[in-house]
């Protein structure tokens, strides 16, 4: 399964537009979140980005200090067309788990799931390192079994909290007041302990 996970893989699929994770737009729950962020001058990270529409509200929104991060061509290059004065400077091509850098917030909507299941603990103590002390990642989580053999796969509340807990506070893991329709997900926010 893994041989199939490569940038060119998920760079094949935005070329052909098999890309049914994609809303089109800043999804409900992270509108959410991002609406309750006051500190415009914090350093955001939002990986496995794709096509980074929240990326492109927070920077509407004067959050300057926004960078979107994917290791596929395709979905950068769309985000710099439709967002011109974003900073080059801020758009990362490059594997995740080769990035350095620290961040106050990452923000997580469907990087997590699009993973082999192989690589949490990797994502859990990489979400750790790259984090300011007082960081944390928000964002959604799918509370369903989803696929085993391709992504998205799945999780439920008991397999995070045994993931994140050894490194991260739980502030909240519950359902979001409105999910994206036929999403079945947990908003939440982990603070870096
Ligand atoms: C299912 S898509 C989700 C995109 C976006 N988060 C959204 O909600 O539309 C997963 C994204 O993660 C990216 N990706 C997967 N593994 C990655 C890695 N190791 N480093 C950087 N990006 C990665 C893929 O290229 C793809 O754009």
């Amino acid at each position: 399964m893994d041989h199939k996970l490569t940038p060119d893989y998920w760079n094949e699929r935005y070329r052909q537009g098999y890309v049914g994770w994609d809303l089109g737009a800043v999804s409900h729950p992270m509108k959410v979140i991002i609406d309750r962020l006051e500190d415009r001058s914090i350093k955001i990270l939002v990986p496995g980005a794709g096509n980074g529409f929240e990326v492109s509200y927070l920077w509407q929104r004067g959050f300057s200090n926004v960078h979107i991060l994917d290791w596929a061509e395709s979905p950068l290059q769309q985000f710099a067309e439709r967002n011109p004065e974003f900073p080059e400077d801020q758009m990362i091509q490059k594997d995740f788990f080769q990035l350095n850098g620290q961040f106050d917030l990452i923000l997580e909507q469907t990087f997590f799931c699009a993973l082999n299941p192989s690589l949490r603990s990797s994502y859990v103590s990489k979400m750790y390192d790259l984090l300011n002390s007082g960081g944390r990642i928000q964002g959604v989580l799918f509370d369903a079994p989803m696929l085993i053999d391709r992504p998205p796969f799945g999780g439920n509340e008991e397999e995070y909290r045994g993931l994140f807990e050894p490194y991260f506070e739980i502030e909240y893991l519950r359902r979001p007041q409105r999910s994206e329709p036929e999403r079945v997900e947990l908003e939440f926010s982990f603070l870096k302990k």
